[in-house]
């Protein structure tokens, strides 16, 4: 069912991904150093040696095209799972799709459909030292063996999330998006939290709608609303 592919150094699975001869239903293309990763709205992702990149790759989902948006919050309940397993009561989600791990940004993911597929593209600070990012990411960033203080098994966390994750995504496609939504909120570090939009207004996180929209009290309405996407700012 899987096709496994490594790679030593890549410019970005996620886009070798793209020009993937796909065999399987799943194929994943992983590396331990990426040197031109693209992250969430055209911004660069910098991964130094001993973190780890990868790219699974979903052909022909069999998922309508309106729940493909619901893929990488289900990747982010699968990491968050998977990964509490090395830092108990540690991680949560940041919505929509950023992993933190003590409130800081841990691994991140990009999800993107392409021809036949679906590319869900994943990053993750894994061994490397806070100082091995660049400068202006470490205050806000976070790194399992920063934290650890020892290595992890990349094979390990690899196989461990993959397994996770394919499972995770064939409870998708069976109809349990509403489970998924409940775990979704039980890791999300933003439910009645104060938070700052990306145009200023500062108001509370009540909760998420039924797909997964960010649902927001603007602190000088009186009425809730939906934020389908963009970037919220957690209040210190
Ligand atoms: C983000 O938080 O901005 C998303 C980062 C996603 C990075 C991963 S690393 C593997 C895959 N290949 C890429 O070029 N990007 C994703």
């Amino acid at each position: 069912m899987m096709d496994s592919h490594y790679f030593d150094e890549i410019d970005s699975t996620n886009e070798l991904a793209k020009s993937w001869d796909l065999k399987k239903v799943f194929t994943l293309l992983s590396t331990k150093r990426q040197t031109q990763g693209h992250g969430q709205r055209g911004r660069a992702w910098s991964a130094p040696q001993g973190n780890l990149s990868f790219s699974l790759i979903w052909k022909e989902p069999t998922i309508p095209l309106s729940d493909r948006a619901r893929i990488s919050l289900v990747t982010g309940v699968s990491l968050v799972l998977t990964l509490s397993e090395y830092t108990p009561g540690m991680l949560s989600l940041k919505w929509p799709n950023d992993l933190f791990l003590n409130g800081k940004k841990v691994s991140g993911i990009l999800v993107e459909g392409f021809q036949d597929r679906v590319i869900i593209g994943i990053g993750i600070n894994l061994n490397s030292q806070l100082e091995d990012l660049p400068i202006e990411l470490q205050k806000n960033s976070e790194t399992f063996f920063h934290v650890l203080n020892k290595k992890l098994s990349e094979e390990e966390v690899l196989e461990k999330l993959t397994i996770n994750l394919i499972g995770h995504l064939s409870s998708l496609s069976q109809g349990h998006w509403d489970d998924l939504m409940k775990d979704y909120s039980k890791y999300s570090c933003l439910i009645n939290k104060k938070v700052q939009l990306e145009d200023g207004r500062r108001g509370v996180v009540a909760g998420f709608g039924h797909e997964g929209e960010l649902i927001f009290q603007d602190e000088s309405k009186s009425s809730p609303e939906s934020i389908v996407s963009g970037s919220v700012f957690l209040e210190k």
